[in-house]
Parts: structure tokens; C-alpha cells; sequence
């Protein structure tokens, strides 16, 4: 077995034109193409005198943001670039980021010129020197700002995450939502495996995740107005926020995912029994034929939600949503056999009461309807 903690350098080591970066910077990039030139030359200018290495992290940009980061990267050993296809993801674009990486101190900047690279050296010196383990860019103390960067409406969606988050907080953090921030490399190996990995906040995640206070400091930066492109926070990153609260509130114990599941299957029962009320109720079709109807309009309306919203990560288009949508109602409906089943079983035997049996089969079925989707319809790539 090999043992890292004790492994000499090999021979080849020597060779090496370059040390060993002391710092990894990880940037995540979306159609980024035109800021990644820039992006390296700034942290050329900024690092000089510092042993660092980057680490793009794209999710297949079709604006060729990895085409242009490899590019360099070809020309550039401090550079790399991470293409992941088929996922997207600022959270977890960062994490993997991290995890490629081996320097003992690690940052996270934005690939848009955001944020203030200048601030750089200060948070690996606050970082060696012992003096921190967590360093956080932040647009809320003492001469940072957020003005230029955002929105107004921007602006008060964030001062209300912000507040929300200072709830859940376990130490005093005045910008828990940045986007930039640096921190050991033991830090995060030690918080990974408890990572949520949702969404855009990360830096919110790893304190959420930490279970203790971190020692942490915060410099004062100033949020920059993008120069090229646009961002990418819309109304499925804030769900996707709030869905990071509540996991880290309730401590993990139910997946994420299962409760966006759930809650979508609640917005079916709703379109169900629209469905229902309208075709027999004001129609007058037969209840059989109607129930069927609802079933499928329900079965349909779940389907899209969750491609959309529960399982955004690995969406489904085209042929694939097709075949997706088949499989779909196939797991739903041997669910629903389940359901009837159980209930019925429960009733009879078990001496429950129809509300309590009811009750027994529709959690069931909802089990089961989020196992085999989740393994059959939108399985991990
Ligand atoms: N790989 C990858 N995958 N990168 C992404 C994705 C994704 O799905 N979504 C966004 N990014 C990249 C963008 O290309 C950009 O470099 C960075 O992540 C931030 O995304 P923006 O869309 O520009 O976010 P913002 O400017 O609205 O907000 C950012 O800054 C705030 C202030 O620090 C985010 O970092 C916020 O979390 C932060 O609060
Ligand atoms: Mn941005």
C-alpha cells in the first residue's frame, strides 16, 4: 500500500521546472470565455513571488470557456481546467475544484472579475501565519462594498439571505453569502464529505458543515460590476438556497432531494384533483375515465417539476426526457398499485384505521416513487 504521509519525492521531482504551489485558486466558470485571459493575467500580476496554480472549473460552456482556460492551460503549467459534461453546479464546480487540487491553502474566486484578486496574498499570509484557517472577501465590513456588483433588487435579496443565514450561523460572519474566500486545505477535507453541494453558496455550506466555529477573518472588498457576460443566479438558485438552510437545519437526516420530491408530489395531488373537479365535477365525465386523466395530467406535472427543479443537476431534454417521462409513469403507476395495496392490507389485517392506512400507503408510495426515479429515471451520470 502506498503511504502517502511518508512518500519521498520521485526521482523525476528535480526535473520539475517549477515548486510546489502554496496556493490553489479554484474558479468556477459558466461562459466565462472572454474573463479567463484576463482572469490569468491578474493573478500573474497579483501572485508574483507566490508559488500558485489554477484550476478552472467548467461545466461545458457552450460559449467554449474550456476551450479557452485549456489553451492556456497548454502553454501554462500553473494552469489547469476541469470540463465537466453533462452537470452543472457553482457549488459543487468548486468542490471538485478543491478536491483536484493539492496545495496546502485553497481559494475560490469567481471567474467573472468580481471579485477583488488583489486581496489574494493577504488571505494566504492571514492563512500561513496561522492567524486564521478560514479568510472571507467580504463586501460588509469596514470598507468593503457591494454596491457596484449588483442590482437593487439584488442587493436586498442578499442582505436577506445574509440575515437568514445569521441564524444558523455557529460564529459571527458578515458575509456569509461570498463568493470569495480562502481557507487550509485540512479545513475543507475535513468538512467535504458532510457538503451539501447545492446551489451557489459554498463558502455557507463549509461553515454550515464544519460542526464547530472556525477561526476566521474577513477582508474588506469591493463587489466589481461585470465587464463581460451575465450572471447566473436565477429563482432555482435561490430555492436551491433555502433548500441548503433547511438541510443543514434539520442536520441532513432527510436527503435534500427527497424533500423536493415530496413537495412536488403535493403539487401533483393538487393538479390531480383540479383535474378531477374539472372533468367530473363541472363535465360530468365518468369518474373512472376522470380519475385516469388525473392521474396522467398529475403523473406529467410532477415529471417536468422534478426534471426542473429536484433533479436540475441532471436534466433530461429531448429523447432522453422521453424515455424519461415513460419510465416515469411506469414507476408511478406500479407505486400506486403499491399504495392501494398496502392500504388495503393495513386495513384488513393490521386493524388500522382507512386515515391511518391511507396515510401508511401514500408514504410508501412516495419512498418509492423517489427510490426507483431516482435510480431509474434520473440516474447519476
Ligand atoms: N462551473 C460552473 N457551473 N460555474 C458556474 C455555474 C455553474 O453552474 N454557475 C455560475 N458559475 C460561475 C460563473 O461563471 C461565475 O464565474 C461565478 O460562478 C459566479 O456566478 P455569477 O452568476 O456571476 O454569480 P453572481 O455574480 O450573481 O454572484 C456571485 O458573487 C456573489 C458575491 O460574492 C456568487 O459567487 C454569489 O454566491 C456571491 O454571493
Ligand atoms: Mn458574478
Amino acid at each position: 500500500m502506498d503511504d502517502t504521509t511518508t512518500a519521498q519525492p520521485l526521482a523525476g521531482a528535480a526535473l520539475a521546472p517549477r515548486p510546489p504551489a502554496r496556493l490553489s485558486v479554484i474558479i468556477p466558470c459558466y461562459n466565462e470565455a472572454p474573463n479567463v485571459p484576463e482572469m490569468v493575467r491578474r493573478l500573474d500580476a497579483t501572485l508574483a513571488g507566490i508559488a500558485w496554480e489554477a484550476v478552472f472549473v467548467d461545466d461545458d460552456s457552450p460559449d467554449g470557456t474550456a476551450a479557452v482556460a485549456k489553451g492556456i492551460a497548454a502553454a501554462d503549467p500553473r494552469v489547469r481546467c476541469i470540463r465537466r459534461v453533462g452537470r452543472r453546479g457553482l457549488a459543487s464546480a468548486c468542490i471538485e475544484g478543491v478536491l483536484s487540487s493539492a496545495a496546502p491553502h485553497v481559494a475560490v474566486i469567481d471567474g467573472d472579475l468580481q471579485h477583488d484578486e488583489t486581496l489574494l496574498p493577504a488571505m494566504l499570509a492571514l492563512l500561513e501565519s496561522g492567524e486564521a484557517e478560514l479568510v472571507i472577501g467580504s463586501r460588509h465590513v469596514e470598507g468593503g462594498s457591494a454596491a457596484a456588483g449588483f442590482t437593487t433588487w439584488r442587493a436586498r435579496l442578499s442582505e436577506a439571505g445574509t440575515a437568514l443565514a445569521a441564524r444558523v450561523l455557529p460564529m459571527p460572519v458578515s458575509d456569509p453569502m461570498s463568493g470569495f474566500f480562502a481557507l487550509k486545505r485540512e479545513v475543507f477535507e475535513e468538512v467535504v464529505p458532510r457538503l451539501n453541494g447545492t446551489g451557489f453558496k459554498i463558502l455557507l455550506d463549509v461553515i454550515l458543515s464544519a460542526g464547530r466555529p472556525l477561526r476566521v477573518r474577513e477582508l474588506a472588498y469591493g463587489f466589481r460590476a461585470r465587464q463581460a457576460g451575465e450572471s447566473k443566479l436565477d429563482a432555482t438558485v435561490m430555492v436551491e438556497f433555502l433548500g441548503l438552510l433547511v438541510d443543514k437545519a434539520i442536520g441532513g437526516i432527510l436527503p435534500l432531494r427527497f424533500l423536493s420530491f415530496a413537495a412536488v408530489g403535493l403539487v401533483g395531488v393538487v393538479a390531480h384533483m383540479a383535474v378531477l373537479a374539472l372533468a367530473h365535477g363541472a363535465m360530468g365525465l365518468g369518474f373512472g375515465p376522470s380519475m385516469a386523466l388525473a392521474t396522467l395530467v398529475a403523473m406529467t406535472v410532477n415529471f417536468v417539476v422534478n426534471n426542473r427543479l429536484t433533479y436540475r443537476d441532471r436534466r433530461l431534454r429531448g429523447l432522453a426526457m422521453l424515455r424519461g417521462l415513460a419510465l416515469f409513469y411506469l414507476v408511478c403507476g406500479v407505486g400506486a398499485l403499491a399504495n392501494n395495496g398496502v392500504a388495503a392490507l393495513l386495513l384488513e389485517g393490521g386493524g388500522l384505521g382507512w386515515g391511518l392506512a391511507g396515510v401508511a400507503g401514500a408514504v410508501m408510495t412516495v419512498v418509492w416513487n423517489y427510490v426507483m426515479s431516482a435510480t431509474l429515471v434520473w440516474r447519476a451520470r
